[in-house]
């Protein structure tokens, strides 16, 4: 049994949704047989970054449709509907088992094959497991990763099975500190347990993750550092105790796991070029193989903006811009793309009242700028950042508590990779030195 399209895009997350809306802006509706969506997942592309946010609100959680892609960008709001409308198929709940990149064929978990002209792959990234780091309990009834929908209901649910109960969030990354967050909100006790010196160990300075642990702190957040959860007690399918590697033992009402994620390439091992954890591509987002694409979390591509190195990034406006580059490149539009994919980076994060982004690369020296000292108790909002200096040009800044316009300002200074001065001079000036009047 089979079915063939003209185009594929293969997983239903961020990357797939604001693909779709640019086929059909470039395009129009697709013709019947020319382009379909297959994902794993049950329900149309949505925004992944409501799940740590807005999802876990204690009430009034954001849910689906609100959330489908592409309302974060302030776009439109592509429900299952739209795709009907607009001739895109939807082949929801299906997980593509096997693809032959030669035959160009894709062999769907019902046996089905489905084939493609071109290919676009959108197969984002996993929640990297304990099990894979020699741990124990993923199958707890009160153990709980955060990638998908079901995984979200999870938490809630145990969430709300304890109020005021004590959560150990293993992990001092961006599910960490978001979930904490959460956690906090919904009334329960937070130990933040994780390896590395400090919280934010890829991106944050030790100054900057000093702050946001102060604030955590403040909050009731117990950080436990330079350590890692060795095992859990598990009785009655529930986790009870956690054991750290240094022997301490502390009460679980329930366990928030955020330790990392890796791409889903395996599909594709073997037959594209991979790079970085990825699958290589080009600056059109073109694979080893020129009828495959690769956007979003799954791939590895050149970023002028950092001479051109082979980057690969897990964040939502990565797979948002990279998604439509990919279907412009593909669709060969005399308005497409002039050339090559011209990123610049771009991360945030929000939590409690705080709010930050990141632009750049956080390479070379990091000049901070603002207070840093002040706390969640203090009167005015926090705003603070840093610059980060190469070469005697700005590669990266970081901002929290910023207006549209100074976001703008800091990312304009990256972009057009301004001469930094001296870092006295940097760092007295702050703000100032990027936000012209
Ligand atoms: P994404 O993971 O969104 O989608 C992949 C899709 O492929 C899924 O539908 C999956 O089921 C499907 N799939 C995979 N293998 C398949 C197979 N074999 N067959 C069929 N389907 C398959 N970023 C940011 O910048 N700011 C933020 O605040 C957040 N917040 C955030 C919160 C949470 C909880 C997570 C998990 C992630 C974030 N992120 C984020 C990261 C951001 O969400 C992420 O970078 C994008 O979702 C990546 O989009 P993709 O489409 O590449 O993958
Ligand atoms: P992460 O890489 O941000 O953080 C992983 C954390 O786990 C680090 O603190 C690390 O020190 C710790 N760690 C690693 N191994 C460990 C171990 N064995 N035991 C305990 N701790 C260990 O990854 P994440 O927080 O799991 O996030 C997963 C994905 O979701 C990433 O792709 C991330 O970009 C994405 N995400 C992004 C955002 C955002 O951009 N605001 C928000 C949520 C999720």
């Amino acid at each position: 049994m089979g079915r063939a399209f003209t185009y594929v895009i293969l997983g239903g997350g961020v990357a797939a949704g604001y693909a779709a809306l640019e086929f059909v802006r470039r395009r129009g509706d697709a013709a019947p047989g020319e382009l379909c969506i297959v994902s794993e997942e049950a329900v149309a592309p949505y925004e992944r970054p409501a799940l740590s946010k807005g999802y876990l609100l204690p009430e009034g959680g954001a849910r689906l449709p609100a959330f489908h892609t592409c309302v974060g960008a302030n776009d439109q709001l592509l429900t299952e509907d739209w795709y009907n409308e607009h001739g895109i198929e939807l082949i929801l709940g299906m997980k593509i088992i096997s693809a032959d990149v030669r035959r160009k064929t894709l062999l769907t978990s019902s046996g089905e094959t489905i084939s493609y002209k071109t290919l676009i792959v959108a197969t984002g990234a996993r929640a990297l497991k304990l099990e894979e780091f020699g741990g124990n309990g993923s199958d707890a009834e009160n153990v709980c990763y955060l990638r998908n929908i079901e995984d979200a209901d999870k938490l809630v649910h145990q969430m709300r099975s304890c109020p005021g109960g004590n959560a150990i969030v293993i992990g001092g990354g961006y599910i960490g500190m978001e979930c904490a967050a959460a956690l906090v909100a919904n009334k329960i006790k937070v130990t933040i347990v994780f390896p590395g010196k400090h919280c934010m160990g890829r991106l944050f300075t030790p100054k900057i993750a000093e702050f946001y642990e102060n604030y955590y702190t403040s909050k009731g957040v117990t950080f436990i550092k330079g350590t890692t959860v060795s095992s859990l007690e598990i009785s009655s399918g529930k986790v009870t105790t956690a054991i750290l590697r240094d022997g301490r033992r502390l009460p679980a009402d329930m366990v928030v796991v955020g330790i990392g994620a890796r791409a889903n390439t395996a599909l594709f091992e073997g037959q594209l070029v991979m790079e970085k954890g990825g699958i290589k591509v080009n600056g059109k987002m073109q694979t080893s193989d020129a009828s495959v694409y690769a956007v979003g979390d799954v791939a590895t591509f050149p970023v002028k903006l950092l001479g051109g190195g082979a980057r690969r990034f897990e964040h939502v406006d990565c797979a948002r811009r990279t998604a439509r580059h990919a279907v412009a490149a593909a669709l060969d539009h005399p308005s497409g793309p002039a050339g090559d994919i011209d990123y610049l980076p771009f991360f945030y994060s929000r939590v409690f009242a705080l709010s930050w982004r990141f632009y750049g690369d956080n390479a070379g020296e990091a000049v901070h700028f603002g207070d840093l000292s002040s706390s969640s108790s203090a009167s005015s909002p926090p705003k603070f950042g840093a610059f980060w200096v190469s070469a005697g040009r700005i590669t990266g800044a970081f901002l929290e508590g910023g207006s549209p316009e100074e976001y703008e300002a800091i990312a304009h200074a990256v972009r057009s990779g301004a001469a930094a001065p001296d870092a006295a001079r940097l760092a007295r000036e702050g703000l100032a030195f990027v936000v012209r009047e």
